[in-house]
């Protein structure tokens, strides 16, 4: 097997049910083909956190290894993605004098660096730092300050951070897998960069990723990251629910929902049946789905209640024009955009990746949005990240941009 080039990037997504390893080979032209893709099944993550670094590696060893059959390359390095209640995203702001009067990139750096300069607990540490707007003397809603003449200038900025804890065990578990760490992404921000396009982001919008553990929301305006919420709801527990409710085991109730699962109960015809297997050695029932879709029910709305409280609280309510894109696995369930905009009473898509080439039909479910979107993230942030990753975290995106000026 070859030694990955240097345009071979690889995503890393550390699911709560499942690791994928998505491979990305980026073009002259910048666009990314998807050239393998490897996936296991998860056991070491709870709500989307690594709790077992053993049965984490193995995972992790498993989709990275089918990945580097699939894509004839060696891969030694990823773009992992992090997530899980820790998470937390604060707005901030900072200020500063233009020395010569004129924006230069010190200037736009010390501005960034006044408006990180917030207090951040001692066990939690920056991932990302995102510039979402400068402001010179009055003027605002500036993307690109550089060269412009003012006085003062100011930096609006949207800063994650996670527990250094979790952030450790994750980096442990790739680096047992033999893998370095180029980067950790907050995962939603991968998914919408897999699945959103310049206009909703433009416009407004919010992306609910749904997985297993969680489910990751980030808001986007003017084409900036504003809010992220991860919320400790996912598909396991619809699972869980079918399974206490249809009293039949998890891997029934698991096959269950995908087959028959409906997330609002009116879609279903009332004659629809299921056939349930039964515990301790009983004959398989036969039930109404419409049973099985009252207890889909609740859970589901308790997700976009979350949701749509958790929106209001951040006081961006009403500002996402474009509405909402759901992925992550749970997207796929039946009658769930139906539900989304009955809750809501937004317009609501399905996300899958996009601005991809290459194996684009393999991962064109919402299950692969944040994989492709790490892959997607390196190639527009590619640069010698464990120095970066180290000095703990940082806004590639923006350092990038400034490097174009220097
Ligand atoms: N067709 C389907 N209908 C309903 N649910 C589905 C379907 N396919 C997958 N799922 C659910 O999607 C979930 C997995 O989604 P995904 O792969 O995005 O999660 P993950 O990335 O492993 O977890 P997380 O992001 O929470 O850490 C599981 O709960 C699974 O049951
Ligand atoms: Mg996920």
């Amino acid at each position: 097997m070859v030694k990955k080039p240097d345009n071979i990037l690889v995503g890393l997504d550390l699911g709560t049910t499942k690791v994928c390893a998505i491979v990305g080979a980026v073009k002259d032209s910048g666009k990314v083909d998807i050239i393998g893709i490897g996936i296991s099944p998860s056991h070491g993550l709870k709500k989307g956190v690594v709790v077992n670094i053993d049965s984490t590696v193995e995972s992790v060893r498993k989709a990275v290894r089918e990945a580097e059959l699939m894509a004839g390359v060696e891969i030694d390095s990823v773009y992992v993605g992090i997530s899980g209640s820790h998470i937390k995203g604060i707005n901030s702001r900072g200020v500063v004098a233009i020395k010569n009067k004129e924006v230069n990139p010190s200037d736009v750096a010390r501005v960034i660096d006044a408006a990180r300069a917030v207090n951040i607990p001692m066990d939690q540490q920056v991932l990302h730092v995102l510039p979402q707007e400068f402001i010179i003397d009055d003027q605002d809603g500036i993307k690109e300050p550089l060269g412009m003449y003012g006085v003062r200038l100011e930096a609006k900025v949207h800063i994650i951070t996670g527990a250094v804890t979790s952030i450790q065990n994750i980096v442990k578990s790739c680096s047992r897998a033999g893998l370095r760490v180029n980067d950790l992404v907050l995962q939603p921000l991968a998914s919408s960069q897999a699945v959103l396009t310049g206009e909703e982001r433009d416009l407004g919008v919010v992306v609910v990723d749904i997985g297993g553990g969680t489910s990751d929301v980030a808001l986007f305006l003017e084409g900036s990251l504003w809010h992220t919420e991860v919320l400790p709801i996912g598909g396991n527990h619809l699972t869980n629910d079918i399974s206490i409710g249809l009293r039949t085991p998890a891997s029934e109730a698991e096959k269950i929902k995908i087959k028959y699962g409906c997330a609002l109960s009116s879609l279903v015809k009332h004659e629809d049946t299921i056939d349930v297997p039964s515990v301790g050695g009983r004959p398989p029932r036969v039930l109404s789905r419409q049973i099985l879709c009252e207890i889909i029910e609740p859970r589901v709305e308790e997700l976009f209640g979350m949701v749509q409280q958790r929106l209001k609280k951040s006081g961006f309510e009403d500002m996402f024009a474009s509405g909402i894109v759901l992925t992550g696995g749970a997207a796929l369930m039946e009658g769930l955009q139906d539900a989304a905009e009955h809750y809501l009473g937004l317009p609501i898509r399905r996300g899958t990746p996009r601005h991809i080439g290459g194996l684009m039909d393999v991962v064109n479910s919402p299950i692969y949005a944040t994989g492709v979107g790490l892959v997607l993230y390196g190639a527009e942030n590619q640069q010698d990240a464990p120095r970066k990753f180290m000095s703990g975290g940082v806004m590639n995106r923006f350092w990038k941009w400034l490097g174009e000026y220097i």
